[in-house]
């Protein structure tokens, strides 16, 4: 695919994991991703603007369990959290091996940069450090084809599907989509 900006030289940036104390500049791209995207995730920018501070610490907080997973894209001209990605493994998911992606997310104007490949690179690669993680697991709106064709390049592929009211408080077809790990 060739996209106008990919050739971009002046753009800079590194995949990170954040310090509990920059918890503010997780929020904030978080609630901007709630915001931009309403249609891309199941919580509403409302549902998470009201979340007290403790609970945006708490879950960079527990990306040192083990369980839990945050990568974020810095500019490094700039600074700003310009993408991410997040993953976590609860009691269903223990059981069944896998781990959950969720809040895959970057700024519009650094689209189409490879900045979600490296993001999911390196959430994938972290999983196969744990033996007990046989497969990864996201849901995905099948209308948002930029997202659809990031998780087929890395080999997802749909196991089900469901209708679900997202974000923007539409009804829209949500699929399951699963990828077995490299062992
Ligand atoms: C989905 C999203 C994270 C992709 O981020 P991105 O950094 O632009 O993606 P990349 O540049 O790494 O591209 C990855 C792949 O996605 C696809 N893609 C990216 N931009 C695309 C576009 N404009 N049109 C079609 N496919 C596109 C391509 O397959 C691309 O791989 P390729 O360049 O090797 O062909 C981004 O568009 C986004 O934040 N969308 C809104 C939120 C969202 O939908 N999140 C997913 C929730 S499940």
């Amino acid at each position: 695919m060739v996209r106008p900006d990919n050739d971009n030289p002046n753009l800079n940036f590194e995949i990170i994991q954040l310090p509990v104390s920059d918890w503010r500049k997780y929020k904030s791209l978080r609630l901007e991703a709630l915001k931009t995207d309403q249609q891309a995730f199941a919580k509403t920018y409302d549902d998470e603007a009201t979340y007290p501070d403790e609970k945006w610490i708490e879950r960079i907080e527990r990306t040192k369990s083990g369980d839990a997973w945050m990568y974020f894209a810095k500019d490094t001209d700039t600074d700003e959290l310009v993408g991410m990605i997040g993953g976590y493994r609860d009691e269903e998911n223990r059981a069944k091996h896998s781990a959950q992606i969720w809040g895959v997310y970057v700024h519009p104007s650094r689209r189409g940069k490879g900045l979600s490949s490296l993001l999911m690179s390196r959430i994938l690669t972290e999983f196969e450090k744990n033996e007990d993680i046989a497969k990864a697991v996201l849901e995905v709106n099948v209308d948002q084809p930029s997202a659809m064709k990031l998780y087929e390049k890395f080999g997802f592929s749909v196991i089900n599907r469901f209708t679900c009211t997202l974000g923007d408080g539409k009804k829209h077809e949500v699929c399951i989509m699963e990828k077995e790990l490299k062992r």
